[in-house]
């Protein structure tokens, strides 16, 4: 088991990683001084899963766990159910001081910390996330949110957890997709702040692939060191904290151009390709690191062009509708080499294009 403390004003908190870890919940619950009553907030495949061993661990541990299970989907995190969830809170008697744990993925880690961070202007909040995404990503950082009308992410707050729970051995559930989901979230970690963790990854793919249990508390832990970093530095997203959206400029271009039927991880693997070719056509990066990144992704099992049935004129339209556009510019994180990114404000339209164009699968 690996304990990260992740530094932030205020409030530090410590990330708990390992397989098995589910099992130090309850003592992190009590070093913390919370006694009796805690809320779980769960969606059904999970509960399905590990929620009544979740459950007698804390019961065993004299908690008394309230269980609430939302129906998983993205669909679940918009304001109707955070309504849902103040409604349960408030019929199960929570106060101020009454802990709520975000049981699951990403999807359950933004709404259950929304809720905390609104209700009764905000209520402790520990994440124990159970996919690799949420796992490496959405837990740390601090960052709550639901979706409203059409836009992703709109309606949320900045709301760091008193702990974090990550539990890598509920890994062996996720389905393939999920997974590589959350890889090229790992991958991109490496190409942004770490040299040796990328090497560390070309040369354990195969063992990442296959979820050895070694391997992967490993990289979960070297990429919440990452994140928890960076965001040390940027907590409240004003600066540094944009090189995490390497490979995603075009990738929210791409999800949201195919109506999210190619998964974030996916766009984001071709959002990587395409920002590292336009570094090589702007001259700041060499071929090499395009090859090897490439090959990673690749035996990672994700995707490195854009498929043919994907709009361009969609993508860019995204584009320009996004928030990364500063003062009328598109922001790129560009690679200089494996581990150092810029950022970079000077992206030509043309080029942007043409880079493009030459990412489809049949170009
Ligand atoms: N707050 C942030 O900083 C941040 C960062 C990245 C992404 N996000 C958000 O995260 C969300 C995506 O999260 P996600 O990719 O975890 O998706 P998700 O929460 O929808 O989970 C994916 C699916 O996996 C299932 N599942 C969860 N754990 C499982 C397990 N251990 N075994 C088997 N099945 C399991 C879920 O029931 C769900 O069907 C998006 O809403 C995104 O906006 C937030
Ligand atoms: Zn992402």
């Amino acid at each position: 088991m690996r304990g990260i403390d992740v530094c932030c004003s205020g409030n530090p908190y410590r990330v708990t990683i390992g397989a098995g870890a589910l099992t130090a919940l309850a003592d992190e619950l009590n070093r913390l001084g919370f006694d009796d009553t805690v809320i779980v907030v769960t969606d059904a495949t999970v509960a399905e899963l590990f929620g009544e061993g979740l459950e007698r661990h804390l019961a065993e541990s004299r908690f008394s766990p309230h269980l609430i299970v939302i129906p998983p989907g993205e669909d679940q995190k918009c304001l109707e159910m955070a309504g849902v969830l103040y409604g349960r809170l408030n019929e199960l008697g929570a106060e101020r001081s009454t802990p709520l744990v975000a049981f699951g993925g990403g999807v359950v880690g933004d709404l259950t910390g929304f809720v905390a961070a609104t209700y009764f202007r905000g209520l402790p909040l520990v994440q124990v996330p159970t996919t690799l995404l949420a796992q490496v990503d959405s837990s740390i950082g601090g960052k709550v949110a639901v979706n409203h009308g059409t836009l992703k992410n709109n309606v949320g707050a900045f709301h760091q957890p008193v702990a974090v729970i990550t539990d890598t051995s509920l890994l062996t559930h996720l389905p393939e997709r999920e997974f590589r989901n959350g890889l090229a979230e790992v991958i991109k970690s490496a190409m942004i702040r770490d040299e040796t963790f990328f090497r560390y990854l070309e040369s354990q793919m195969e063992c990442v692939t296959a979820r050895d249990t070694e391997v992967l508390e490993r990289i979960v832990a070297r990429t919440v060191e990452i994140k928890a970093s960076v965001v040390a530095e940027d907590e409240k997203d004003t600066g540094l904290r944009n090189i995490l959206n390497f490979g995603h400029t075009v990738g929210h271009g791409i999800e949201s151009a195919t109506s999210f039927s190619l998964c974030h991880g996916e766009a984001v693997s071709i959002g990587m390709i395409a920002a590292t070719q336009i570094a090589i056509a702007m001259n700041m990066v060499s071929m090499e690191v395009f090859d090897r990144l490439k090959s990673l992704l690749q035996r990672a099992g994700l995707p490195v062009a854009i498929p043919d049935f994907v709009d361009l004129g969609a993508v860019l339209d995204a584009m320009s509708r996004d928030k990364k556009m500063a003062k009328g510019r598109l922001r790129f994180i560009l690679p200089v080499r494996t581990g150092v990114v810029e950022i970079r404000g000077d992206v030509s339209m043309d080029l942007l294009r043409r880079t493009l164009e030459s990412c489809y699968a049949a170009a």
